[in-house]
């Protein structure tokens, strides 16, 4: 079971995670319409994702979830550098999507990127959430975290 505080984000994980196989799907071609016309839809699909959904999930992230992790738990920063690198993977990716060149490698590969990184947050980094960090610190956190996700998104 998911700790309450986390579920906003894992919320945005579930939706995430069957874009990035759609993703994946349309830079092989496996899903209709193909070829052009089907990656410029999977494109507008991510921008709208990445606009509504992830700019404010990683801000609540970077903010305060990564950096609640790296005090409770020492260990964790290794892990947690990679994750901030997959977000500015991520973001770095944006400008070439809205330019609409080279789709079907740059698709497959975000939708790619995207699983991985979120599978890594759900199967290793929540669970380190659930288990160490104390009552009332994982409480102010889901406070926190739920502001800067409805600040955006409203
Ligand atoms: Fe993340
Ligand atoms: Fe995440």
């Amino acid at each position: 079971m998911r700790h309450d505080s986390l579920i906003p984000l894992s919320q945005d994980h579930h939706h995430g995670l069957a874009l990035a196989l759609r993703c994946r799907k349309q830079g092989l071609g496996q899903i209709r319409p193909m070829g052009a016309e089907g990656l410029r839809e999977r494109a507008k699909e991510f921008l709208a994702f990445y606009a509504n959904n992830l700019v404010p999930h990683f801000r609540a992230e970077e903010e305060v979830l990564f950096p609640l992790l790296r005090s409770a738990v020492p260990g964790s920063g290794e892990m947690i550098d990679e994750l901030v690198r997959n977000h500015a993977q991520i973001r770095q990716a944006i400008p070439q999507l809205e330019a609409g060149t080279g789709l079907a490698k740059l698709i497959f590969d975000l939708g790619d990127l995207l699983e991985r990184h979120i599978r890594k947050e759900e199967r290793e980094l929540f669970p380190l959430f659930e288990q160490h960090v104390e009552r009332g610190s994982a409480e102010t956190a889901g406070v926190e975290i739920k502001k800067i996700l409805q600040s955006v998104s409203a």
